[in-house]
């Protein structure tokens, strides 16, 4: 991070103003996958159109924007995908993308652009095709290899559900072989809190999700450099679901876009029927309107890491002593849950 960024930031935290300095953009909720416990794989009826995306960028980029997370639906599959990252790093943004890998190889001139791509990965094929289709598990690790050898790069990311909670280690020994980070999280009932929908037939008890966390922290305490998850998250998903209040950046130096123009605060929470829209107000009016009210059920774990560090909750952040580690499961026979 530079030194005015950083310096933004820390007028941020200490009550000088709101800028929104990371932005997650979901391009599109069109996607080429239509994964069983995910909700936002359908286009939305009124997506900017190219004027309008480039528009926002440029106010968002004057107002201190200067990172950019590419998500979806798949943010491969948008029709400008390539001129939008072009057009970001030409004004010195870092882009980042979450994508299912599915067209990096085909996108590799605009996939080299990113500093960053973050490929989903649900654990073995077997676990990973249940939920997302036969055959995604290897155009995924394709993908994965094709944008490593373009040199970017590569983090996974893997939902640990009720599809693949007794296949961790086997992941685990996958990445660290193929040396990726995967950042560990939980499946939710609906990628919006407070909203219940397909994910619920994946969603882990409580006892699991605590059960599979200590496991990864004890792993990435032993030196297991496959466990991409800072300590920040591990600490926050033993606790998980319980409500815990943790410090949130959301609004004050990040915004989440929307494909119709709609700006929120943080991009995990419900949507509400009315948000500021870049497009009607611009995006000044637009983020000065934001809500900016934080929750208790944090559950992106890049989000969780990111909002302890603006918390300045160090301790949260350093290694434990020691973690009692539960015994490995025995992984059962795969069952295809929805
Ligand atoms: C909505 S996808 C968009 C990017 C891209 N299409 C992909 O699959 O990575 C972003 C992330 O949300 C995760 N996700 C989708 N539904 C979820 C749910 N119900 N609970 C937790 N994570 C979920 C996906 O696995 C993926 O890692
Ligand atoms: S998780 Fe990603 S790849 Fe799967 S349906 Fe949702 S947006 Fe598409
Ligand atoms: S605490 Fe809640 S509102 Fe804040 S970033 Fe996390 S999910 Fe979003």
């Amino acid at each position: 991070m530079d030194l005015p960024t950083l310096a933004r930031g820390l007028g941020a935290r200490s009550g000088l103003g709101p800028a929104p300095i990371s932005v997650g953009f979901e391009l599109t909720h069109r996607c080429n996958l239509n994964c069983s416990y995910c909700d936002r794989h359908s286009p939305s009826p009124g997506e900017m159109s190219r004027d309008q995306i480039l528009r926002a960028l440029s106010e968002l980029h004057s107002l201190g924007m200067r990172h950019v997370s590419l998500d979806g639906g798949e943010p491969l599959t948008h029709r400008h995908v390539d001129e939008i990252a072009a057009f970001l790093v030409q004004r010195q943004v870092r882009v980042y993308m979450n994508t299912n890998g599915i067209l990096v190889p085909r996108k590799l001139a605009t996939v080299r652009l990113l500093s960053k791509v973050k490929i989903s990965l649900d654990g073995p094929a077997a676990c990973h095709d249940a939920v997302r289709g036969q055959g995604a598990w290897r155009r995924a690790v394709v993908g994965a290899l094709a944008a490593r050898d373009a040199g970017v790069p590569v983090e996974l990311t893997c939902v640990v559900g009720r599809h693949n909670v007794d296949h961790v280690d086997e992941l685990l020994a996958f990445a660290d072989h193929a040396r990726f980070p995967v950042v560990f999280q939980p499946a939710r009932a609906s990628l919006f809190a407070g909203v219940e929908r397909p994910g619920a037939a994946f969603q882990l008890e409580a006892t699991e999700v605590r059960r599979v966390f200590r496991r990864l922290e004890a792993a990435k305490l032993r030196g297991c450099a496959a466990v991409g998850n800072r300590w920040s998250s591990l600490r926050h998903f033993r606790d998980y679901p319980r409500d815990v209040e943790l410090p949130c950046a959301a609004g004050h130096i990040n915004a989440t876009l929307d494909p119709e123009g709609n700006l929120l605060h943080c991009g995990q929470i419900a949507r509400p029927g009315r948000a500021p829209n870049v497009v009607a107000l611009g995006a000044r009016a637009a983020f000065e309107a934001l809500a900016r009210s934080a929750c208790t059920q944090c559950w992106c774990a890049r989000v969780v890491e990111e909002n302890y560090a603006w918390g300045g909750r160090v301790h949260r952040m350093l290694p434990p002593l020691g973690v009692a580690e539960p015994p490995a499961p025995r992984p059962r026979r795969l069952k295809v849950v929805a």
